[in-house]
């Protein structure tokens, strides 16, 4: 068990470049199925999540090369249409094999995915765009088998705007004879990404962004060497990490307009925050002022990945604010380990109404997914007193090392392993 231990009260300050961002990148791992020839992906994150896709790559016979920060993916030798089990348990975004896997082999077999538990994170979605594209799907003692011989490109209505569904369908239909449309699909920065590296490859991908993509089905992908957007909710982090320490952290290598709706809550929060192209400044006040009401939504709406990071800044905040979970059912579990810190915060089916208090004190908590592990880091910087966080591998799944870049910026953070 990995524990991360924070003397806290030290003010942040100084410059961060964000890292490259888990959810574009971990489609693109799956997205290199999508040719037998190399992929070189740049600024690879240093994240377990990563890892494992890479190992799941790995296990059915491609040839995974990393080059300092550049990974080479070469999937000419690939052997299985089955991805192994106990990974696929491991990591949700294994389920973005299955499309790949459709287009290049016509096969596919995937154990229901696993991942940080925070609702129940069906793929009924994922399965039926698939099946609109007429892939014959059993599901059977906990796998799901794809045949995807007859597959056809044609029009996915989706009932929900769902991230990894889009995706999936995306590259499920790149190598589609004709055209595919997916309406009502999601609209993240992430899906505009995947679709510029797959156009990178040769593939006809249009109107990623917007609710309507279209995919004019190519023969076949070339290799490429990409380099990813970098992690809005990452420096979302690490902007609210100023916030919480009357810091003044500049974050490079950071994309303004993605995270928008936290920066309109952070100026509201009495921060002084600048941006430029491709940098963010936050400049925190002695006090911060509570947000009122903040309600999670797809993209362009206040993502669900900050709601746990905000809501630890809610906690020291000067007021009452409300906060609706609208895209999990089930990610509150961050609550009670912040209670322990002395934070007042009830929570009524998807809404927690949040007693600011003028601060936190130190304790022993248990991070128990990605985003509410990180938001223990965040009222550990502010508390006072030392606190530790067990658990932190969670936090490893989607952020590289954060305690050195934290401590980087003053922070009085180690960990133990
Ligand atoms: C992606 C992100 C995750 C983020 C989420 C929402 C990656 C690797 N992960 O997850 O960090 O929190 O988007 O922004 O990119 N749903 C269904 N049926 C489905 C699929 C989803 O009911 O087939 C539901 C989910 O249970 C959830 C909601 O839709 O309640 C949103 O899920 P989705 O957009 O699919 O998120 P992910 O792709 O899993």
């Amino acid at each position: 068990m990995q524990q991360i231990t924070i003397f806290g009260g030290n003010r942040l300050q100084g410059s961060l470049e964000i890292e490259t961002a888990k959810n574009a990148i971990l489609p693109m791992i799956a997205g290199c199925l999508l040719t037998s020839a190399p992929v070189v992906l740049c600024k690879v994150p240093c994240i377990t999540d990563v890892q494992n896709m890479f190992e799941i790559l790995r296990r059915m016979g491609c040839v995974v090369q990393p080059d300092g920060d550049k990974v080479c993916i070469d999937t000419s030798n690939i052997c299985q249409h089955e991805i192994p089990r106990e990974l696929a348990q491991a990591i949700r975004s294994s389920i973005f094999m299955l499309g790949p896997l459709l287009a290049r082999q016509k096969k596919a077999t995937v154990v229901f995915p696993g991942g940080c538990d925070i609702g129940a994170r069906p793929i009924d979605l994922h399965l039926s765009g698939l099946r609109d594209l007429q892939v014959e799907i059993c599901e059977q003692h906990g796998y799901i088998y794809c045949n995807g011989e007859r597959m056809k490109a044609g029009v996915v209505h989706l009932d929900y705007p769902s991230v990894g569904a889009t995706e999936n369908i995306m590259m499920a239909a790149v190598l589609l004879k004709g055209r595919t449309t997916i309406i009502h699909c999601a609209k993240e920065p992430e899906i505009v990404d995947l679709a510029k590296f797959i156009n990178s490859m040769g593939g006809k991908i249009k109107g990623a962004g917007t609710d309507t993509i279209t995919i004019d089905g190519v023969s076949k992908l070339h290799g490429t060497t990409y380099t990813p957007m970098p992690d809005r909710i990452v420096c979302g982090t690490y902007a609210i990490a100023s916030a919480v320490t009357q810091g003044d952290v500049t974050l490079t290598n950071a994309r303004p307009q993605d995270i928008s709706a936290l920066l309109t809550k952070l100026r509201y929060s009495g921060c002084q925050v600048k941006c430029k192209r491709d940098t963010i400044s936050v400049q925190a006040p002695k006090r911060l002022r509570s947000v009122l009401n903040v309600e999670t939504q797809p993209y362009p709406g206040f993502p669900t990945d900050l709601q746990a990071p905000f809501l630890a800044m809610q906690t020291i905040s000067n007021g009452i604010s409300v906060i609706t979970e609208n895209v999990f059912e089930t990610r509150f579990k961050h609550v009670s380990e912040l209670v322990r810190m002395g934070a007042k915060i009830t929570v009524k089916n998807r809404t927690a109404i949040v007693q600011g208090v003028p601060s936190l004190y130190g304790a022993e908590v248990m991070a128990q997914d990605l985003r509410g592990g990180a938001a223990l880091v965040l009222a550990g910087l502010t508390a006072h007193g030392t606190t530790t966080i067990k658990n932190a591998q969670y936090i490893d799944r989607g952020y590289e090392r954060m305690e050195q870049k934290l401590a980087l910026l003053g922070a009085n953070i180690s960990r133990q392993s």
